[in-house]
């Protein structure tokens, strides 16, 4: 080993999103001018409360907007330096960027595995190839090996939303934009998802953005996060220092000093003050 090393260059951005806005239905403006980026191998968390933008965001980074009449009107967005706005969904998926939508979507009248499967859609490289990620899928979910031949609608919540984020693993993503892993499920099995997610991120090298409302446990997990407020980041940093910041313990940890009230009481003039002083 060399002791003449040069220091760590900053990270690489995999993901850059800069300055975009976003209409829906021609007049509703709902994103207005949001900027992040992720840098390669990282886990970025994107939090907010429900309405403030965050599943609108990940759309229009995998261009999901067409069907629900919403379109990118200003701003860029970078993947591994190229930009995708023309392309299509799929020929982001083939690029590695693929999307975990909220609410997990599963095939209910499909077994657990041929939904694993479907995730393989986009792929040219043989059965055998797809084979071997299917088995390298079960060993970061024992759990859906077990319920392999099991019609997916009929499985639990949490095992939908592993069979979610393990058909996008078949496409062999290098990046996975998740949307609110955490909802409906149970804390024990929001905290495995995300052992996984982790255990992804360090092993395989995939990247994260993180949509999330649950806070507390995104910020355990990210390294970085940007926080959402009625279509613009009114806040960003370290995850550990927005753990520390009294704004994000009090209106979004819950964890605020006596006689605080919640952020839901506070009145946005006073909030937005409070962030951008
Ligand atoms: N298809 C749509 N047409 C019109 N407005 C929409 C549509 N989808 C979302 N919105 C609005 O955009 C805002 C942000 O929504 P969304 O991105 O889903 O937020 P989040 O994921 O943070 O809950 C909300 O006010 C929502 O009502
Ligand atoms: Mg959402």
């Amino acid at each position: 080993m060399s002791n003449t090393a040069p220091a760590a260059a900053p990270a690489e951005a995999i993901l850059e999103v800069n300055n975009i806005e976003v209409i829906y239905d021609h007049v509703i403006l709902v994103l207005k001018g949001v900027s992040l980026s992720v840098p390669r191998g990282g886990i970025t968390a994107l939090l907010g409360a429900n309405g403030a933008g965050k599943t609108t965001t990940l759309k229009a980074i995998s261009n999901l907007l067409h069907a629900e009449r919403g379109e990118v009107t200003k701003g860029s967005i970078l993947f591994e330096g190229g930009e995708v706005q023309n392309l299509s969904p799929n020929d982001l998926v083939r690029r590695g960027c693929i999307q975990v939508m909220e609410g997990r979507h599963c095939f209910g009248h499909l077994s657990v595995e041929d939904n694993l499967l479907t995730g393989a859609f986009t792929r040219r490289d043989g059965q055998a190839a797809i084979r071997q990620d299917l088995d390298l899928v079960y060993t970061y979910f024992p759990r859906l090996k077990e319920r392999r031949n099991s019609q997916a609608g009929y499985t639990s919540g949490g095992e939908q939303q592993m069979t979610a984020i393990g058909r996008a693993l078949l496409s062999r993503p290098k990046m996975i934009l998740l949307d609110e892993p955490s909802m409906g499920l149970a804390p024990q099995l929001v905290e495995e998802i995300f052992e996984i997610v982790k255990k992804l991120n360090e092993e395989q090298g995939v990247s994260f953005l993180l949509a999330e409302q649950n806070t507390n446990v995104a910020l355990r997990y990210a390294k970085y996060g940007y926080i959402l407020e009625s279509g613009r980041v009114v806040l960003d940093g370290e995850a550990q220092a927005l753990r520390e910041n009294e704004d994000v313990k009090e209106f979004y940890l819950g964890v605020g000093g006596e006689g605080r009230r919640s952020f839901r009481n506070v009145k946005h003039y006073k909030r937005r003050k409070r962030w951008l002083s």
